[in-house]
């Protein structure tokens, strides 16, 4: 089994916890697409949900395969989110924002009364860190805004690189018109307190660690799929 098929699989068995006139939260990034793939299959042979998109990218993708999409606004609260992580660990915290998409997904995930986190087995960790972690964070004040977070990394015995993510030659800029900076912070022992840590810079828009958010995750290997599942 490759790495697509693998995501394909989780994704199969999130759509079995979708039921007819779920308000879905949709996530982000290639193993979410797998999911938009085969929900739009049972779209159109008569399912009927309200999806709420995580970027304007899935946005396009259930656009161009019919998936009837409402803003957060309009849908406010949520039944189900479905989305993909960079990493995940076996209390399902999560890293996520490989795709740029995190503050949507995060608010998405928040306004919804369940989260299921598809990957395949490769994301699964004993700690989080090994993916550096991506923080969203306002242009105005980066330079600063980046000593604050070198800052608090450090009294939490963290330190590391931090990068400004590119798109080609230029800044990437994420839906919400804000910078990236990849913290590649190594093994995260305290996800909770480095999560606070950041919270309380002015500068963070947001950041990748997912706590308390999701309920259950799908993973797929090739000895099968394992599902875990919060407590
Ligand atoms: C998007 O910002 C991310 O949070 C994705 O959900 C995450 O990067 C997983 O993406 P893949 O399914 O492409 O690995």
């Amino acid at each position: 089994m490759d790495a697509r098929e693998m995501k394909i699989k989780a994704a199969e068995v999130a759509l079995g916890h979708v039921e007819n006139g779920m308000r879905l939260g949709i996530g982000t990034g290639t193993t979410a697409e797998e999911f938009v793939r085969l929900l739009a299959e049972k779209v159109a042979g008569g399912l009927q949900v309200n999806g709420v998109p995580t970027s304007e990218r899935t946005a396009r993708l259930c656009l161009e395969l019919g998936v009837p999409l409402k803003s957060l606004d309009e849908s406010p609260e949520l039944d189900l989110t479905i989305d993909g992580a960079d990493e995940l660990d076996h209390s399902l915290r999560l890293i996520k924002g490989g795709g740029g998409a995190l503050l949507r997904e995060k608010i998405v995930a928040a306004s919804s009364a369940r989260m299921i986190v598809i990957a395949d087995e490769s994301k699964l960790v004993e700690t989080l860190g090994v993916f550096p972690l991506p923080i969203e964070v306002n242009a105005f004040g980066l330079v600063s805004t980046r000593i604050m977070i070198e800052k608090a990394a450090a009294r939490l015995g963290l330190s590391g690189d931090l990068t400004l993510r590119m798109a080609g030659d230029q800044t990437f800029k994420t839906d919400g018109g804000h910078f990236i900076l990849d913290a590649s912070f190594g093994r995260i022992a305290d996800a909770e307190a480095l999560a606070m840590a950041l919270n309380s810079i002015p500068g963070v828009v947001e950041h990748g660690l997912f706590i308390n958010l999701a309920t259950l995750a799908i993973i797929a290997g090739p000895a099968g799929v394992q599902t875990l599942q919060a407590h």
